[in-house]
């Protein structure tokens, strides 16, 4: 690894960085494509520019927890984390094709980790790469697996979906209320990157209270309640939400969230294993969907 450094990412970076974690990713896809999963896709400009914006927010919230590899070819590898509260969370994580299994990844995951030397908790959203694996329980990560649910919703299963509304700005605070009560720490300055490029969905009731976020395409970004009744009616209003006859996903379901699977499995879709929760001084949160950057 000669003439290898790393240093604090900015804002210049990021271009390079997205590019790089596209080609990372699209890698990982089709190493480790399995036959019942979607097929490998490289992102749409939508995604591009999301994961742009999303990179630029962790740098004006939390310059100190992300970093990148440089050699004399350029930017080899990044990795963002963040700070909300009691938590650490690391966003993404990248070494270029080909460089991978040399220690790049472990630099800069130790850099990262810097960030959250003050944190009682911490949680990422490990890929299928057993490097990804090993290097997060090195860093003291335990490792959950995460299902997915996938498919057409089958509409006749719809119950009656009622005691939910559209979520505005205003209910930031009952957000963050329901993360502290469900994860131990609220999203903060998250909520309103969300708000901006997502659908939100609230519960507020005298029998429990949540919130979920949802893309265009009707797949659940982020869940949380405060009783297992409440996900599973923010979960049916998503479902119930989705154009008739198209593809929904909800991603990122613990062992903890049986509820998710009770309401997916009787809605008739799909169950699979995709990756894992790494968490460091928690247990899953439940009832909860995490986000896959924002924890
Ligand atoms: C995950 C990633 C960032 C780690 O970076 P890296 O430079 O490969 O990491 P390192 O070389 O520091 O560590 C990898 C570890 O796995 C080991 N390893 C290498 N190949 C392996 C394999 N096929 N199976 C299991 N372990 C392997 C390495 O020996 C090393 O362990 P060690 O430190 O005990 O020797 C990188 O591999 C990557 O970009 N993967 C694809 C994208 C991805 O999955 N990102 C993580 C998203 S959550």
């Amino acid at each position: 690894m000669t003439g290898l450094t790393i240093r604090p990412m900015t804002p210049g970076d990021v271009p390079a960085a997205e590019r790089l974690s596209d080609e990372g990713f699209h890698e990982l896809d089709l190493r480790m494509q399995r036959a019942t999963w979607p097929a490998p896709e490289r992102r749409t400009p939508t995604h591009s520019q999301r994961w742009t914006e999303r990179t630029l927010h962790f740098l004006r919230t939390d310059p100190g927890g992300c970093w990148v590899a440089d050699d004399e070819t350029g930017l080899v590898g990044f990795a963002t984390s963040f700070v909300r509260e009691t938590t650490w969370c690391l966003a993404t994580y990248v070494v270029r094709p080909g460089l991978q299994g040399r220690g790049i990844g472990r630099a800069l995951l130790e850099a990262a980790m810097q960030h959250g030397r003050g944190c009682l908790h911490g949680m990422l959203s490990a890929s299928t790469d057993p490097k990804a694996v090993r290097r997060y329980h090195l860093a003291g990560f335990e490792m959950h697996p995460q299902m997915v649910l996938t498919g057409v919703v089958d509409r006749s299963a719809i119950p009656p979906v009622d005691k939910v509304r559209e979520g505005t700005a205003g209910d930031t605070d009952l957000m963050d209320s329901v993360d502290r009560r469900t994860r131990g720490a609220a999203h903060g300055p998250d909520h309103e990157l969300m708000q901006g490029v997502l659908r939100a969905i609230v519960s507020d009731s005298d029998t429990g209270s949540g919130y979920t976020y949802l893309d265009e395409t009707g797949r659940v970004q982020l869940l949380a309640a405060t009783n297992r009744r409440t996900a599973a009616r923010l979960l049916w209003a998503a479902l119930a939400d989705a154009a008739p006859g198209s593809r929904v996903t909800v991603p990122h379901i613990t062992a903890a969230n049986q509820w998710a699977i009770q309401v997916g499995l009787a809605a008739r879709l799909e169950l699979h294993q995709e990756g894992y929760l790494g968490l460091r001084g928690m247990k899953p949160p439940a009832p909860y969907i995490h986000n896959g950057a924002l924890l």
